[in-house]
C-alpha cells in the first residue's frame, strides 16, 4: 500500500515533468486587461507588493502551491523550495500528506520543507478521502503537526479520483467533515481545487461550513485528467485512458473561478492553476484573489535548482511591481479595486452564472 503511493508519487513528478499535461483551454487570463495608466503619478520604487494572510507577513503575493512529498526525490525537492520560500517570505503548499500520515517514516519527506523554511508560512495538505475515515479529523491533525503548519488545504480532486485507476471516489459527508475540522483544527482550514476550479454553490457552501480560504485550482494549467491519461496509458488501462482524454479540459477556467468565488464568499482567495507570469498575478488580484499559486513551473525550475526557482519567483514579482506601475497602483489594495476589462468568453461565463451584468 505504501509501496504503491510511492510508485504513484513519483510517475506524477516524472508524468509532470516530461509529457504534455497543460489543459488544452485557456484559464481566461486572454480575457482580462488591467487598463494602462500613461500617467502613474507615482514612482515605480515606491510600489508597496506585501501583504498579509492569516496574519502572516507575505512579501509578495505569490506562493509555491502544492505538489509533493512521500518519497526521496519529493524530499530533495521540498528541502529546495522550502528554502526560497523562506529566503523570499512567500507561503509554501505542501502535497498530499496521505503517505507519511500511514507511515510516519515518510513524515522526513515533508519535514524537509519546513527545516528550511522555519518562518514561512507553509500549509499542510490532506485529501477528501482521508478526512472521511473513521479518524479522519486525527488524520488531518497528524499532517498539520508534523510540518507545524500554519494552516491546512483540504484537496478537492473529484476529477483526478475519477480517472485514476487507483482513485477514491468516496466524497458523501465530506462537507460535514470540514466542518468538523474548521471548528477542531487551531489552524485556518482551507480548501484547495486542483485544476478544475471553484463554483459559486461551493464557495458558499465550504464559507459557511467554517472555511476560512479557497485555493480556486482553476482551469488552464496543468490537468489532472491528462496526467492520469498518460500513467493509465502506460498501465494499459485503456477505459481510464478514455476518460483522461475526455475529461482532460473538464473544469471552470482560472479567471472565471475566481470570480466565482469573489463574488459570493468573504473567504481569502488564493488563485492557481496557469498562472505563468506576473501580469497573471497582477490579474487574479485584480478579479479578487488575496495571493496567487504557482506549481508546475516552479517544479521544473526546482530540478535545474533552487537558485533557478527563486530567480523565477523574483521574475514573477518584477513582472507583478511592472503592471502595478502601469495601472498607477501604489499597493495591492489599489490592485484589488483597480480598473479591470473583461471581455470574450470569460465574460460571456460570468454573465450566464450571473455573476456580470
Ligand atoms: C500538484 N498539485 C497538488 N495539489 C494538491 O492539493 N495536492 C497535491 O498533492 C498536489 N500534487 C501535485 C503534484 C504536481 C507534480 C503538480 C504539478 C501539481 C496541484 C497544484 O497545487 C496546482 O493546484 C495545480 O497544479 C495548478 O497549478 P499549475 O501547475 O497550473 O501552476
Amino acid at each position: 500500500m505504501v509501496s504503491e503511493t510511492i510508485e504513484r508519487k513519483t510517475s506524477h513528478i516524472t508524468t509532470a515533468l516530461h509529457r504534455d499535461v497543460q489543459a488544452h483551454v485557456p484559464t481566461g487570463f486572454d480575457d482580462v486587461s488591467l487598463v494602462h495608466n500613461a500617467l502613474p503619478e507615482l514612482d515605480r520604487e515606491d510600489i508597496d507588493v506585501t501583504t498579509e494572510l492569516f496574519g502572516h507577513k507575505l512579501t509578495a503575493p505569490v506562493m509555491i502551491d502544492s505538489m509533493t512529498g512521500g518519497t526521496p526525490i519529493a524530499a530533495k525537492i521540498n528541502a529546495a523550495l522550502g528554502k526560497v520560500a523562506e529566503e523570499l517570505q512567500i507561503p509554501m503548499g505542501l502535497g498530499s500528506q496521505r503517505a507519511a500520515v500511514d507511515d510516519p517514516k515518510l513524515a522526513y519527506t515533508f519535514q524537509a520543507a519546513r527545516e528550511n523554511a522555519p518562518s514561512a508560512q507553509i500549509f499542510a495538505n490532506i485529501g477528501c478521502p482521508q478526512i472521511l475515515k473513521e479518524d479522519g479529523i486525527h488524520r488531518a491533525k497528524v499532517a498539520v503537526d508534523m510540518i507545524k503548519a500554519d494552516g491546512l488545504f483540504v484537496h478537492l480532486n473529484a476529477l483526478q479520483e475519477s480517472v485514476q485507476f487507483e482513485g477514491q471516489t468516496r466524497f458523501k459527508g465530506a462537507l460535514a467533515r470540514i466542518r468538523e475540522l474548521a471548528s477542531t483544527l487551531s489552524v485556518p482550514v482551507l480548501v484547495k481545487e486542483t485544476g478544475a476550479g471553484i463554483s459559486r454553490e461551493t464557495a458558499i457552501s465550504v464559507e459557511r461550513a467554517g472555511v476560512k480560504g479557497i485555493n480556486v485550482g482553476g482551469l488552464g494549467g496543468t490537468s489532472w485528467a491528462a496526467v492520469e491519461y498518460h500513467r493509465s496509458r502506460e498501465k494499459k488501462r485503456s477505459r481510464q485512458a478514455r476518460l483522461g482524454m475526455s475529461f482532460w479540459d473538464w473544469g471552470i477556467p482560472t479567471a472565471a473561478t475566481i470570480v466565482e468565488v469573489a463574488r459570493s464568499t468573504r473567504v481569502k482567495i488564493l488563485a492557481s492553476g496557469g498562472v505563468r507570469n506576473g501580469l497573471h498575478v497582477a490579474k487574479t488580484i485584480a478579479l479578487g484573489a488575496h495571493c496567487a499559486g504557482l506549481a508546475l513551473p516552479l517544479l521544473k525550475s526546482v530540478m535545474k535548482s533552487g537558485g533557478a526557482a527563486k530567480a523565477d519567483l523574483l521574475t514573477v514579482i518584477e513582472e507583478l511591481r511592472t503592471a502595478m506601475f502601469l495601472t498607477g497602483c501604489r499597493n495591492l489594495d489599489q490592485l484589488h479595486k483597480g480598473p479591470v476589462v473583461i471581455t470574450g468568453r470569460t465574460r460571456e461565463w460570468l454573465v450566464s452564472r450571473g455573476l456580470l451584468p
